[in-house]
């Protein structure tokens, strides 16, 4: 697919991951729509810095694990600018509890913004591209969705993230050859919170890549970026982990 013009949405695009794959799409002539939740700031700076470069981007706030916001993402999405060709289901995050004491509301939340959000955006916007016989999805796993840590503390994430495998390939298996649908799966990728992490802890995670260093958002952007352009691959887990799975 040729980016020039088209319609991406990047779910969770205000920072991190999010911020770097907007950032890298307006750069090949996308229109892009930045989202997030609580930081709109951040993504009013996203859009900014796309406009100022000469492209062309919206911000929609919307907390895509609520059903009724994440149409609403979808549907202004449209009204701006016509179509959607491009969704990126990246909104989640981490977050770590103990197993053996955590609430079913503790997993409820890891759930909703790391695994429904991919499925009501992927709801409400694959009838439209199924209309138009053409579009992609694309989604943010984890290396922790396919390894088997037994942590403890990781343990909901984890599962969510299994959950975003499975269900990418489920619709790609679905709505092929209309929407391709895969995912990337990254390692340890640098974002402002883990600077905060004692410098052990910090080691630590980065020795569990053979990189021994920890990915850079723009390396992910970089995957993304393949992953729309190339129309010849549906169903794929991309990882992009540093060697984290060579053990
Ligand atoms: N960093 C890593 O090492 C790593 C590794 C593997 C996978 N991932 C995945 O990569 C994705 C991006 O995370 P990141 O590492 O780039 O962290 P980040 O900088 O914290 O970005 C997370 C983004 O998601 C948004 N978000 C969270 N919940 C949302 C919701 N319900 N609705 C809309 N937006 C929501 C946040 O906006 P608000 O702040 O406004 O909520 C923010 O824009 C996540 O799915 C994460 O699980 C990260």
């Amino acid at each position: 697919m040729q980016l020039k013009d088209k319609v991406v949405v990047v779910t969770g695009s205000s920072s991190g991951i999010g911020q770097a794959t907007a950032l890298f799409f307006a750069k090949e002539g996308a229109r892009v729509v930045v989202n997030s939740r609580n930081n709109m700031q951040g993504g009013q700076a996203v859009v900014e810095q796309i406009v100022k470069e000469g492209g062309k981007a919206v911000y929609i706030q919307a907390d895509v694990s609520q059903s009724e916001d994440s149409k609403k993402l979808i549907d202004q999405a449209v009204q701006q600018f016509g179509t959607v060709d491009v969704l990126i289901n990246n909104a989640g995050g981490y977050e770590s509890q103990d197993f053996l004491t955590s609430l079913k509301e503790d997993w409820q939340r890891i759930f909703d913004c790391n695994l429904f959000g991919a499925i009501l955006c992927s709801q409400h916007v694959a009838p439209m591209m199924l209309k138009q016989g053409r579009g992609k999805i694309l989604n943010t796993a984890s290396v922790y969705g396919l390894e088997h840590t037994g942590d403890p503390t990781g343990m909901a994430y984890s599962v969510a993230k299994a959950g975003v495998i499975s269900l990418t390939k489920n619709l790609a298996k679905l709505w092929s050859p209309q929407i391709l649908v895969n995912a990337i799966a990254p390692g340890y990728v640098h974002i402002p919170r883990f600077d905060q992490y004692p410098e052990v802890v910090q080691k630590d995670m980065k020795s569990e890549m053979r990189l021994g260093r920890w990915i850079e958002p723009d390396e992910i952007a970089h995957a993304f970026l393949f992953l729309a352009q190339n129309d010849a691959m549906t169903g794929e887990i991309v990882h992009v982990d540093g060697g984290f799975r060579l053990k």
